[in-house]
């Protein structure tokens, strides 16, 4: 046998012996790298005459190609015995029933929002999302605050440190004071007809039994060519009767302020206290809901959209203050304390429905 086809044997054995890739990848060196043994034997090839030199160099070339094939197939092969290994190692078994409930829950906040959430996509409304850190412009001068107006004030905003470069207004960065922010996003970006319902986490600098630094909110916004006042309330008062599942459920509409609607209104509806239990759907008494109104003409054309071809109505309710009336939640702060029995106890199943 010629020392070529002895030093192919050789070679194709070792390959066929590695049994992963470093090692495949240190017999490719030893062979056919800068110093391998088939790039020495080439290295000989200038001391042959013509004739040798041309058999010995086709075949030299041949055998580099021969052993390039073997180490790739060798290489392809643990390549997938590896992959197999993993599947079979890291394979999950599917039929395992679920945990026993309750091990963890639902919160009731994300319940809520969940809720909400669904009854408006039955309405044809789309959920949308926005950042919680903002600028002046989206939390305030885009939804009609005016500069130094005492709007602003009201809101016991977060400020940020201004952004170098900038002054005034333009400089201040804030934690959104409410998802009102959002609405201007939407129509900064999207072409009426808009339909969307936006929950999200709000921030104001208050603590006491009835507010927290952080709360949640859920806001709407309809702009089309012909929305007006009585869409407001029709869908509104759809609404507060699938979330609070009353039929008949007493609602009325009193006149209020907000700097981004006109005009302007807060929804009630009707409940009882008698004996210290409130009961909704029932009674003489009245419980604040939301916030709501026709969009300001000022809001519109701050974000785009021209007021004289469109216009529509916006609302924004406190997640929390909801939640807490429909589950009988008496305190506010217990929401965020994420003490296991109180979640076990208002938490949902995540097979739950509603
Ligand atoms: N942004 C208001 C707040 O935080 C709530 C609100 C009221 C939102 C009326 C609206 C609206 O979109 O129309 O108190």
């Amino acid at each position: 046998m010629s020392s070529l086809e002895a030093l192919k044997k050789e070679l194709v054995a070792t390959v066929k012996a590695a049994n992963d890739i470093p090692a495949l990848e240190e017999i490719r060196v030893t062979a056919l790298g800068k110093k391998g043994k088939v790039t020495d034997m080439m290295k000989t090839l200038g001391g042959l005459d013509p004739e040798q030199r041309k058999q010995m160099g086709q075949a030299l070339n041949q055998l580099k190609d021969e052993i390039t094939a073997e180490i790739e197939s060798r290489a392809a092969l643990l390549k997938n015995a590896a992959l197999d290994k993993r599947l079979q190692e890291e394979k999950s078994d599917i039929t395992l029933s679920p945990r026993p409930w309750p091990q963890g829950t639902i919160h009731p906040i994300s319940r809520t929002v969940e809720e909400v959430s669904a009854i408006f996509a039955e309405m044809g409304f789309s959920v949308s999302e926005g950042p919680e850190i903002e600028d002046d412009f989206h939390n305030f001068t885009a939804l009609n605050f005016p500069s130094g107006h005492p709007a602003r004030q009201m809101h016991d905003t977060f400020y940020l440190p201004d952004v170098t470069g900038k002054t005034g207004d333009e400089a201040k960065r804030l934690l959104r004071t409410h998802t009102s922010t959002v609405q201007v996003h939407v129509m900064q970006t999207q072409k009426p007809p808009i339909r969307v319902i936006i929950p999200g986490k709000t921030y104001r600098s208050d603590y006491d039994i009835t507010h927290t630094p952080m709360f949640n909110q859920i806001e709407g916004l309809l702009i089309d060519k012909t929305a007006h006042m009585g869409h407001l309330k029709g869908c509104l008062i759809e609404f507060c009767k699938r979330f609070f599942e009353v039929d008949e459920l007493p609602t009325r509409f009193r006149p209020s302020f907000f700097p981004f609607t006109e005009p302007s209104a807060e929804m009630d509806i009707g409940c009882s206290r008698e004996g210290g239990e409130l009961r909704i759907g029932t009674g003489k008494d009245w419980l604040e809901i939301l916030g709501c109104g026709m969009v300001h003409p000022n809001v519109l054309q701050n974000c785009g959209i021209d007021p004289n071809e469109y216009q529509g109505f916006a609302f924004g309710m406190g997640v929390e203050r909801i939640t807490m009336l429909k589950y009988g939640i008496p305190d506010l702060r217990t929401f965020f304390e994420s003490d296991l029995r109180w979640l076990q106890h208002y938490g949902f199943g995540p097979m739950e429905n509603f």
